[in-house]
């Protein structure tokens, strides 16, 4: 198994992941018109030729970029690539200058494991909404909104933390 950029030839099999989650309302769907206009933010893990986990990282702005689609084919789970996913975003991120990379999601755990840290939604900016007006869930969004900081020094005031004091 390794981790790699993803190509055009990806796309019908991210497309094929991606929908297999969407489907169950753990993730967006993604159509192929736009994972070709963002192909370049997509990284990809393959074994025996086949495409078995997707992630993207979306920049948002100068300092916050986002982690998307991530995906692993359940066949794959719990063999640590979603943890090289993740982390090859981190490592794109920081190679661009950004400060804090978030995810909004229903895997806290897992986002847990790899240093993410629950924030208030209210405190992430409004350009970190903008596509959810996409999703089903638009007026009852229950993800979990959860930040990772990069080395990069950021400008931004600091996010409130989530976890309850006392
Ligand atoms: C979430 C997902 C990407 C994890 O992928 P994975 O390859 O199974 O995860 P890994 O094997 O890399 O696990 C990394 C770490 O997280 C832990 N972990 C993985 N899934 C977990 C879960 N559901 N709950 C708690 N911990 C979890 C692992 O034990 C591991 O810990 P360690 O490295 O400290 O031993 C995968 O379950 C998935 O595709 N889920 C469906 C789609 C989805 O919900 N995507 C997230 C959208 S934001």
């Amino acid at each position: 198994m390794w981790i790699r950029k993803a190509t055009v030839d990806d796309v019908e099999s991210m497309q094929h992941l991606i929908g297999q989650f969407a489907a169950e309302g753990l993730m967006l769907p993604r159509s192929e018109k736009s994972l070709y206009e963002t192909i370049q933010n997509f990284t990809v893990a393959e074994s025996a030729g086949r495409v078995v986990g997707t992630a993207g990282l979306h920049v948002l702005w100068k300092d916050l970029a986002e982690v998307r689609s991530l995906a692993v084919s359940p066949d794959c789970h719990g063999q640590g690539l979603g943890r090289r996913l993740v982390e090859s975003c981190i490592e794109e991120a920081t190679h661009l200058g950004i400060a804090r990379i978030l995810s909004l999601t229903y895997q806290t755990a897992f986002f847990e494991r790899l240093g993410f840290t629950v924030v208030e939604r209210d405190t992430l900016p409004r350009k970190v909404w903008k596509d959810c007006v996409l999703c089903k869930k638009f007026d009852r969004c229950d993800e979990v909104a959860m930040i990772y900081y990069t080395n990069i020094p950021s400008s931004a005031p600091p996010v409130r933390d989530h976890t309850p004091v006392g």
